[in-house]
């Protein structure tokens, strides 16, 4: 089969860091099919030698097993080419389409790498050119809007001119390996489905924490923050995966029907709720990892006196037969102490303890963590007897200790697997569509966060600060603690 990409951003932050080394990655693999060119686009006028070389400069900056032998370069180079398009020029769309006549390419991907206020834009072009046939297919990048009136103008124009069926929302959390390992734990194993439910489950929790600050992107990320940029998609993407019903098949239409109805079954937010179970935090500056670190603040591109939140922290409540009741909490945020994403189910306690805690044993829940990164794992915390709980081996009679079954996916399978950016763009090259995500589920997700930023833009106290290198605002922490519970680090 053949294909053109046509990657719009083509020189841009996103493309060097992720798409191209994906696509490096899985033409390494071998995965890439055959008969494929890649066109990048951009201002810039560059030839398409010139393009190469750029990236191929670009490609000394990614790890070194990631990195292209000579002749693997040459190789991969030479499905490469570039196109200077001024994307508001209708006649750069017409430049495009002769190019793409060319070769007339079984499938056509636009990927949309670009600032999401050119969607509507290039879409429309696109059309207008001819260029919206069935053999398309589009991919459009987080963040799909600002807020749910953006987001749905951008759908409206993206299904005047294509089939929900051409459009690949992209949100790379559904491709990574551990989200399809949560679905395969619960759908292809009957063990956890029957727990899988509130009689048993005491509680969820989702973490996503990055060491890192913003870096360059303090412009984009004044205008989004955390709550737009991770907690609208990826973290509600994992709660849907977590949460969701078993689908009748594996088909794209059926897990996302399943998703929806987890979005549209989220708490609604009250005025009480908005005050107490949504913390907001930005960092100040502090120690990360040994090092002095600089506040949001003093970011570049940061404007004086911002109050973009890069740290939330929620508790929701999924109000359907399965979950009523159990609480939700979702955490993110960047300058944190931890660079680590996971998926903490914590079950109820033992319903009679026969073996007493007083005598220097403990009784603690059992926990399952799926952990995404940096590990790829899952962790099944039990309860054993064979150790008191200083790890003396004389432990009295009916005392138990906390032991862990632990289940590291890279070491099973090898870490040279196929990453997120990989798979969707393979995915999309063969039309499939089962992990991106549908225009209702993005608009419900939408709709569910609307009221938090409405909150916010009427809160003149602003975030609250937490220093960099710390697990955020101390609030996080008396926000689950309420309920009686803790986060994974502080239990
Ligand atoms: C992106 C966000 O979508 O995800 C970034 O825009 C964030 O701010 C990144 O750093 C995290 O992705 P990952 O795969 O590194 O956890």
């Amino acid at each position: 089969m053949s294909f053109d990409l046509v990657l719009f951003g083509g020189t841009g932050d996103l493309a060097w860091r992720k798409i191209m080394p994906a696509l490096f990655q899985a033409f390494r693999h071998g995965s890439l099919p055959a008969g494929g060119r890649i066109v990048g686009v951009a201002r810039d006028g560059l030839t398409d030698t010139q393009y190469r070389e750029l990236i191929k400069a670009r490609f000394d900056q990614v790890e070194l097993a990631k990195r292209p032998s000579d002749d693997e370069f040459s190789r991969f180079a030479a499905m490469l080419e570039y196109l200077r398009m001024d994307l508001s020029q209708p006649a750069d769309y017409t430049a495009l389409a002769d190019k793409l006549k060319q070769r007339n390419a079984d499938t056509v991907v636009m990927y949309l790498a670009t600032a999401p206020g050119l969607f509507t834009t290039v879409c429309d072009q696109i059309a207008a050119a001819g260029l919206n046939g069935p053999q398309t297919r589009v991919v459009l990048e987080k963040p799909l809007g600002h807020d749910l009136a953006s987001n749905r103008a951008i759908n409206e124009t993206v299904r005047r001119v294509l089939k929900e069926e051409q459009v690949f929302r992209i949100d790379h959390y559904l491709g990574k390996q551990s989200v399809q390992n949560l679905l395969a734990l619960r759908f292809g194993n009957a063990l956890f489905e029957p727990l899988w439910r509130r009689e048993l489950i005491a509680n969820i929790q989702i973490t996503i924490s990055e060491k890192l600050g913003i870096e360059k992107r303090g412009a984009f990320y004044d205008n989004t923050g955390a709550l737009r940029d991770m907690v609208q998609n990826h973290a509600l993407q994992l709660l849907c995966a977590v949460a969701m019903e078993p689908p009748i098949d594996a088909g794209a239409d059926a897990i996302r029907d399943e998703k929806l109805k987890v979005l549209r079954s989220l708490k609604r937010w009250t005025p009480q709720t908005l005050g107490q179970h949504v913390v907001r935090g930005q960092y100040a500056s502090g120690n990360a990892d040994g090092e002095m670190v600089p506040g949001y603040a003093s970011e570049k591109g940061v404007r004086p006196g911002s109050t973009t939140e890069t740290f939330v922290a929620l508790r929701t409540e999924i109000a359907n037969w399965r979950w009523a009741g159990v609480p939700f909490y979702i955490r993110t945020g960047k300058r944190l102490a931890g660079q680590d994403a996971h998926i903490e189910v914590n079950f109820r306690p033992a319903a009679h303890a026969i073996y007493p805690s007083s005598l220097g044993g403990s009784n603690a829940p059992n926990r399952l963590v799926i952990n995404l990164q940096p590990r790829d794992g899952l962790e099944l915390h039990l309860m054993a007897q064979g150790a008191d709980s200083r790890g003396a081996r004389s432990a009295p009679l009916h005392t138990l200790a906390p032991v862990q079954l632990d289940l590291d996916f890279d070491k099973r399978f090898g870490s040279e697997r196929v990453g997120a950016y990989e798979r969707l763009l393979l995915d999309v090259i063969a039309g499939r569509l089962n992990l991106f995500v549908r225009s209702d589920e993005q608009e419900e997700a939408w709709r569910w966060v609307e009221p938090i930023l409405d909150m916010w833009s009427a809160d003149p106290t602003g975030p609250r600060p937490y220093a960099a290198g710390t697990w955020g605002p101390s609030a996080a922490s008396a926000m689950i603690a309420r309920d009686g519970y803790c986060w994974s680090e502080e239990c």
